[in-house]
């Protein structure tokens, strides 16, 4: 049931930087309502246009598919309009402060959704802006993605608790958000990273305390095969993120071992699902034969996008 009431606390007007502000509750509503503007969609429906004469920024300082046709999609299904920006075009690109673009934009659009490196530029931005910033990826967090990885698990699996998921990979962005959402609606997960890469500890210190309130399970490890075991969801991301290019041949032998492969997902229960926030690298992090196989619901994760990014704006941009 959708519970306006914490959505309205937590969201109109709000910034989402991170899910770690948001409760177990409007997390749940979200994921709820993401789920019914997917039914409205199929049905052909335009929503009301709730955000009609709404504007959308969007700056991106990193490449992006989803993030930026999903968001863009979605104001417009929604009755608004975006403008995407490449940090590039703007002066921000020739040094103008992140502080003076943050207050000039305020005066043009209704919301700013950012992609950019460190979590302290959306940090900067969020202070200076007079109208909600949403975060579109940075190199601490990627929540909307979260939000539709837990989307795209409960419309599987129908529930968050006595699930378990294992995230193999990378410590960074992706696993962060996955873990905080877990940790926050009562999903065990494990996480397995080699050493030297696993999730920022700060993070990990709040997922834990998050995990004592839901009762979720958390495991951060070395070993891929222990996490591996007898999960529900299965989750990868690339080993070389965004910015990270000139780290890659010493990551590709630092992941040796974490390959998500046939044998890696025998360990896993027979009705796994394969996730993977995308873009993927087939054979690498995963291979082709279990992101392009039968568990996999890689697509239906990245379409959820769409509608978990609507829920989302209409909660936060609404009048
Ligand atoms: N998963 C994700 O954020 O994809 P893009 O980089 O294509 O936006
Ligand atoms: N960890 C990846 C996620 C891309 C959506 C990156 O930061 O590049």
């Amino acid at each position: 049931m959708i519970q306006t009431n914490v959505l309205d606390t937590e969201l109109k007007g709000k910034d989402l930087l991170t899910l770690m502000d948001l409760s177990p509750n409007t997390i749940q509503a979200l994921v709820d309502k993401a789920i019914v503007l997917k039914k409205e969609k199929l049905a052909g429906s335009d929503h009301g246009k709730p955000l009609a004469g709404k504007i959308l920024g969007m700056i991106f300082e990193k490449s992006s598919t989803r993030t930026r046709v999903s968001f863009e999609a979605g104001m417009l299904q929604l009755g608004g309009q975006a403008i995407v920006m490449n940090s590039k075009d703007l002066q921000i690109g020739r040094g103008e402060p992140i502080s003076d673009t943050a207050k000039v934009l305020s005066h043009y659009v209704d919301g700013i959704m950012i992609r950019t490196f460190s979590h302290s530029i959306i940090e900067e931005l969020a202070e200076h802006a007079s109208i909600p910033v949403i975060n579109g990826l940075t190199d601490l967090a990627h929540p909307c993605q979260a939000l539709a990885d837990l989307q795209t698990v409960f419309e599987v699996k129908g529930k968050f608790t006595g699930l378990k998921i294992a995230y193999i990979g990378d410590g960074n962005n992706v696993a962060h958000s996955l873990m905080v959402a877990c940790a926050k609606v009562g999903m065990d997960i494990s996480v397995a990273t080699p050493q030297g890469y696993e999730p920022d500890a700060a993070i990990t210190e709040a997922v834990l305390g998050y995990a004592a309130e839901s009762g979720a399970n958390v495991v951060i490890t070395n070993d891929p095969v222990a996490a591996i075991k007898d999960a529900d969801v299965v989750y990868s991301d690339v080993w070389t993120s965004m910015g990270q290019e000139e780290e890659n041949e010493i990551r590709l032998k630092a992941f040796n071992g974490f390959q998500i492969n046939d044998a890696l997902v025998a360990n896993a229960k027979p009705d796994y699902i394969f996730l993977h926030c995308l873009p993927a690298h087939r054979e690498e992090e995963v291979t082709a034969s279990v992101i392009d196989g039968p568990n996999s619901l890689v697509f239906e994760q990245a379409g959820n996008r769409l509608h978990a990014q609507k829920a989302l704006l209409v909660e936060i941009l609404k009048n």
